[in-house]
């Protein structure tokens, strides 16, 4: 054998060597933790490991590929450093096996139906950058060794069940700058240690039952732009110090309660495309600076105390599409000139405003509210729609203009139909928009509120073909109104006396599938009558005992103006997008309200009581009254004799 036969036999060895090395590279550890994993979540059809997991080009490694895994192999030994099991329904524990990947930087076991605890072991994940378990049915306490992993600059638990407090340990994640935990059911004091946490750009913290007062180290966070803080029990005020956070862009707070904030910290937040600051117990005035924030695309500001007249400046936005002053106690005339072109929807409902409507509202695409203020209508008929806020404010009266009526049903989000007990539930299957109102000879309708993270476009009304439980009148609940805010409905020329509201319900839009992170929403609102907070935290779907079954909640109230409020109202809490995007809010399927027989006429001390009880549950200033509201107005007669109805539209290009 000559020399360059036997140096091409070493030649082939050498290769045949790399060969086998090159099958064998991966940490035998992480292959043999990897395929119990695989066995563990039931995956074999999905990632079959039949050659080795670092493969390069391997079709899991693909940045689209899911399940995915990566792999880092500089060293001698290749290491799995990504995994992502995204959206596919594993269920059960974390199993221990997925401690071993000890190189990992990014895991993501979002969306999935995972239950137990997060092991202790997940603290031996140090290298992670990267944690995803959002969206899961995990329980117990969110651990303190989350805390060890100080490389973190993603961190995301929110829609889960957790349970005590945030833990301080998260303090150490001081790298940190995306923080997701709304809806993760932590509770308590915020730790004060986490004001280190001063790399945040984005903190989602809402819907969790925090209890103290707003932290103040919020506005030390110097890098944040996404700050969302709804739906908890927080105490204002608003710190002075968020004026601090000049590059926020998106700032939603809301819900708080105790002390009044103000809008001074607002100054110099000029690049704000979403501002809310709903429901907050905001007092004062409106800055004129506002008007010059040329960011700002939607801007909240609703069921607050502000007072004085919106600023002149509103005139000079260029890219804001939804304005929410509602339920405030703002006053002077409206200004035409805010209506500007890029503007979709505009609500000043329940204010003590005045003024002509403005003549450029009828814009296609354009949407407006001003009901229960002292705007008129233009020249265009007032029917029990403008200028009804003076007769439930203050010491005028409201008297019937039809003659009275003792019963009103609504059919809500659907078309006309009657029970089998003979009860005629009336059409309620308009479009409703971002600003609008309905109203029939017998009732109206006021809906305002745009669904955040909604990206299919805007659904105010639900709808299904399944059959609904419990019940023997299935076609009432197979249609319902949604809002993202608030959903008023107004019995009208009401005789005054005792009456038994019953409202309807069947969660429709969430689903109860155990094997699916489809069935882990919480929709949860608010219900008053008559300004009284008679449901709080209602969430259909638990006490129901399951989506698509029929619920029947009675209520006795008083009519003693002639009107009957009932005001579904969101305040921050439950689940914002499963199973879709958007899916939060109140959401009513039928009305039925008559009076008790015989009960007379007995009930005139109500008023009084209404405007206090508004006042304290809601800190806003304006009383409750009754709405109009315009897309578009015109006059259609009803093809039954004496019945008017004010049709609300977009008009057609
Ligand atoms: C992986 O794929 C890329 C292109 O798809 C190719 O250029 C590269 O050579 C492949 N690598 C291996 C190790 O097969
Ligand atoms: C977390 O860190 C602490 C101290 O920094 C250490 O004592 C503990 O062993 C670590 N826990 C885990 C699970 O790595
Ligand atoms: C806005 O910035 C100016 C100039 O830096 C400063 O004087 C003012 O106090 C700031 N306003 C607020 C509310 O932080
Ligand atoms: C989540 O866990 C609870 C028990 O903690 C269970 O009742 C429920 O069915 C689970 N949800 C899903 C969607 O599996
Ligand atoms: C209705 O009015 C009657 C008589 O004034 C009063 O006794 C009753 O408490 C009132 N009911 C409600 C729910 O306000
Ligand atoms: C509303 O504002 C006016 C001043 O414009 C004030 O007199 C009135 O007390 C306020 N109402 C409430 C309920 O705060």
């Amino acid at each position: 054998m000559g020399l360059s036969n036997l140096s091409f036999s070493l030649l082939l060895l050498l290769s045949a060597l790399q060969l086998v090395s090159a099958q064998l590279a991966t940490d035998p550890n992480e292959v043999s933790a990897l395929n119990k994993i695989i066995d563990h979540w039931d995956l074999g059809n999905q990632l079959s490991l039949t050659i080795d997991p670092c493969t390069p080009n391997a079709t899991w490694a693909s940045s689209t590929a899911n399940p995915r895994v990566t792999c880092d192999c500089a060293g001698s030994t290749c290491h799995i450093t990504h995994l992502k099991i995204y959206a596919l329904d594993i269920l059960g524990e974390i199993p221990r096996e997925l401690f071993e990947l000890k190189e990992l930087i990014d895991l993501n076991l979002g969306q999935n139906v995972l239950s137990g605890p997060i092991p202790a072991e997940i603290g031996q994940l140090s290298k992670l950058q990267y944690l995803s378990l959002g969206i899961n049915n995990l329980t117990g306490p969110v651990p303190s060794v989350l805390g060890n992993l100080t490389k973190l600059l993603s961190l995301s638990f929110g829609s889960n069940q957790f349970s005590g407090p945030l833990p301080m340990e998260l303090a150490k994640l001081t790298t940190l700058q995306e923080l997701y935990l709304d809806s993760s059911g932590v509770t308590g004091p915020i730790p004060q240690e986490l004001a280190n946490l001063k790399s945040l750009k984005t903190l989602w913290a809402s819907d969790n039952l925090f209890t103290g007062k707003l932290p103040e180290f919020l506005g030390a966070f110097a890098e944040l732009e996404d700050l969302r803080l709804e739906g908890t029990l927080l105490e204002g005020p608003i710190p002075s110090n968020f004026g601090a956070l000049e590059k926020l862009d998106i700032l939603r707070v809301g819900d708080l309660g105790e002390e009044d904030s103000s809008l001074g910290f607002l100054e110099n937040l000029t690049s704000l495309s979403t501002l809310s600051l709903r429901n907050c117990r905001v007092s004062g005035k409106i800055p004129e600076q506002i008007g010059n924030f040329a960011k700002l695309q939607y801007l909240d500001l609703s069921f607050n105390k502000l007072t004085g007249q919106i600023p002149n400046s509103f005139q000079d936005f260029t890219v804001l599409q939804f304005l929410y002053l509602g339920d405030n106690n703002l006053s002077g005339e409206l200004p035409a000139s805010i209506i500007t072109p890029k503007l979709i929807a505009l609500d000043v409902s329940f204010n003590p405003m005045s003024g002509n409507l403005p003549l450029n509202f009828a814009r296609t695409g354009f949407s407006m509210n001003v009901l229960g203020t002292s705007i008129n209508g233009n020249g265009l008929p007032d029917r029990g729609g403008f200028g009804l806020l003076n007769c439930l404010q203050g010491d005028a009266k409201c008297t019937n203009q039809l003659p009275a009526l003792s019963s009103f049903s609504i059919k809500c989000g659907g078309t006309s139909q009657t029970s089998a007990s003979g009860i005629e539930y009336n059409d309620d299957s308009e479009t409703l928009g971002a600003a609008s109102f309905y109203k029939s000879s017998r009732w109206a309708v006021s809906s305002t509120g745009n669904f955040v993270f909604n990206s299919n476009g805007p659904r105010y009304i639900a709808s299904t073909d399944s059959q609904i439980t419990e019940t023997l009148e299935s076609e009432l609940y197979k249609t319902a109104r949604l809002s993202p805010s608030s959903l008023r409905y107004f019995g009208l020329d009401l005789m005054n006396g005792k009456y038994i509201v019953e409202l309807h319900f069947a969660e429709i839009a969430m689903e109860d599938d155990t094997n699916s992170w489809k069935g882990l929403g919480r929709r949860i609102f608010d219900v008053y009558i008559q300004g009284e907070r008679v449901l709080q935290d209602f969430n259909i779907q638990k006490e129901a005992g399951g989506s698509k079954r029929a619920l029947i909640k009675t209520f006795e109230t008083n009519v003693s103006n002639t009107i009957m409020n009932i005001h579904f109202m969101w305040a921050g809490k439950g689940t914002c997008c499963i199973p879709l995007q958007g899916t939060y809010g109140p959401l009513v399927s039928a009305i039925n309200v008559r009076q008790v027989p015989g009960a007379g006429n007995s009930a005139n001390r109500g008023r009084k009581r209404v405007g206090r009880i508004v006042g304290i549950s809601l800190g806003c200033a304006a009383a409750v009254m009754i709405v109009s509201s315009v897309f578009y107005l015109w006059w259609i007669k009803d093809d039954a004799p004496g019945h008017m109805r004010v049709h609300t539209d977009i008009p057609k290009k």
